[in-house]
C-alpha cells in the first residue's frame, strides 16, 4: 500500500465567526504580529447574505479590528467567469493581500479563483482542465461556509461555469487551499429546508465517493466513513428543524470531514452523472447528486469489496443486508428530505439522457469509481433515476 496525504489548511470549528475571523485573517496572512491596517482584505459573498445582515456584522467587527476591508457580493448561485471577473476588479481596485469567503460553495470557490488570478495573473480559462500550470500559491484566503455540503473550505479545487453553457470546468492545484476555514455551524441555522437538504445530500455523497473511490487511503477512508455516519443520522433531523443546534454542527462537522476526505480521494460515478445534468437544466448540484444516490449506488454495490461492510456499518445497516434492501433503505431516506425523488420530477426531459450519459461518460471523475462505466451504463442509470 503506497499513498500520500497533504493537507496544508488550518480548520478552526466552533467559534463564532466574528470572534474567529481576526485570528484566521492573521493566520492566513503569515504574521501575526503585523498590524491589521496594513493589510487590504476583501470580503466576498452573496446577494443573500448581504440581505441578512451576516455580511453587515462580519465587515463591522473587522472594521472594528482594524482591518482595512473592501466587499464584493454579488456572487450567483452558479457563479461564471463572469463573476470572477467582476470580483476580480474589486480586489485589483483595493491592491488586497488577503481574501474572505463568506457563503456557500459558489462563493467560496469565486474567492479561490480570484485569489488564483490574483497571484498568478491570466484569466480563469487559461487554467481550467489543466491549462496554464499554477506556479504561485493563491492569495491568503479564509474560507467560511454559510451551508453545510460542499467542503469547499477544505478542498484544493474550485469549479467556475461557462457563461453560455454553464458547464462548470475545474481547476485543482495544491496551491488552491484555502489557508484558514473557519467553521460556524450556526451559520447554517437560517438555511430553508430544501437548501439544508440538497447541500447535505451533497456531503453524503462526498463521503459516499471518497469511500468508495479508487484513490481512498486508510486515512480518506477514516475521514469518509465519520462523514457518512453522521450524514446519514443528522441530516433528516437539520432538514426538518432548523434551529436543532447539534444537527446543524453535526451536519457541519461531516461536511468538512467529507471535503477533505474527497479532495484526496477523488469522486465517482454520482459525481459523473451530476455535473453535466446540473449544467444542462440549471438544477442544485446537491439536488441533482440526491436524484442520483439511489441509482448510482445500486450500479456500484455488487463490485464493492471488504468497502461493502464498511459502508453498511456507517449507515446503521445490519451486514446481511441485500443490494435491494440497502438501496431501498437510501430511496426512504432521500424522500425523508422531501426532495423531488426522480429526474422527470425535477424537469428532466427523458430524450436528453441519451447526451447526457455520454458527457458524464466522458468526466474525469468517473475512472476513479469501484466499478468501471461506459456511456451506455450510464444511460441505464439515468433511466432508471428518471
Ligand atoms: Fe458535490
Amino acid at each position: 500500500m503506497d499513498f500520500s496525504f497533504y493537507f496544508p489548511v488550518k480548520l478552526l470549528f466552533g467559534r463564532p465567526i466574528v470572534e474567529a475571523l481576526t485570528e484566521a485573517l492573521e493566520t492566513a496572512l503569515g504574521n501575526s504580529s503585523r498590524h491589521p491596517e496594513s493589510a487590504s482584505v476583501l470580503l466576498i459573498s452573496d446577494p443573500g447574505l448581504a440581505g441578512t445582515g451576516l455580511v453587515e456584522r462580519v465587515t463591522e467587527r473587522l472594521h472594528h479590528d482594524r482591518w482595512c476591508v473592501s466587499l464584493f457580493t454579488e456572487v450567483r448561485s452558479n457563479p461564471t467567469v463572469e463573476d470572477v471577473e467582476l470580483a476580480l476588479e474589486v480586489a485589483r481596485a483595493n491592491e488586497v493581500s488577503a481574501l474572505v469567503a463568506l457563503g456557500g460553495g459558489s462563493v467560496i470557490d469565486v474567492g479561490k479563483a480570484i485569489g488564483l488570478l490574483m497571484a498568478n495573473g491570466g484569466t480563469y480559462a487559461d487554467y481550467q482542465w489543466h491549462g496554464r500550470p499554477i506556479i504561485r500559491p493563491i492569495l491568503p484566503l479564509v474560507a467560511v461556509p454559510t451551508t453545510a455540503g460542499t467542503g469547499s473550505e477544505v478542498t484544493k479545487v474550485t469549479v467556475i461555469g461557462d457563461p453560455e453553457t454553464h458547464f462548470k470546468k475545474g481547476v485543482l492545484s495544491p496551491y488552491m487551499f484555502p489557508r484558514v476555514a473557519v467553521v460556524d455551524p450556526e451559520l447554517t441555522v437560517t438555511l430553508p429546508p430544501r437548501l439544508t437538504a440538497a447541500t447535505g445530500a451533497d456531503a453524503l455523497v462526498h463521503a459516499l465517493e471518497a469511500l468508495l473511490g479508487k484513490r481512498s487511503n486508510p486515512i480518506t477512508d477514516g475521514l469518509a466513513t465519520a462523514a457518512l455516519t453522521r450524514a446519514w443520522r443528522f441530516l433528516p433531523r437539520a432538514t426538518r428543524d432548523g434551529d436543532d443546534l447539534e444537527a446543524r454542527r453535526e451536519m457541519a462537522l461531516a461536511s468538512t470531514l467529507a471535503g477533505t476526505a474527497f479532495d484526496q480521494s477523488g469522486l465517482g460515478i454520482i459525481h459523473s452523472l451530476a455535473g453535466p445534468l446540473a449544467a444542462q437544466y440549471d438544477l442544485h448540484h446537491g439536488l441533482c447528486t440526491a436524484l442520483l444516490l439511489p441509482h448510482g449506488l445500486a450500479y456500484n454495490l455488487p463490485a464493492l469489496d471488504n468497502k461493502r461492510a464498511t459502508l453498511l456499518l456507517a449507515l446503521g445497516m445490519p451486514p446481511s443486508a441485500s443490494d435491494s434492501e440497502v438501496v431501498g433503505e437510501v430511496k426512504a431516506w432521500v424522500s425523508k428530505l422531501g426532495l423531488p425523488t426522480s429526474l422527470g420530477e425535477a424537469g428532466v426531459s427523458g430524450p436528453d439522457l441519451r447526451a447526457l450519459a455520454e458527457e458524464a461518460s466522458r468526466m474525469v471523475l468517473l475512472p476513479n469509481n469501484p466499478r468501471p462505466a461506459t456511456a451506455s451504463d450510464c444511460q441505464r442509470i439515468l433511466e432508471k433515476a428518471h
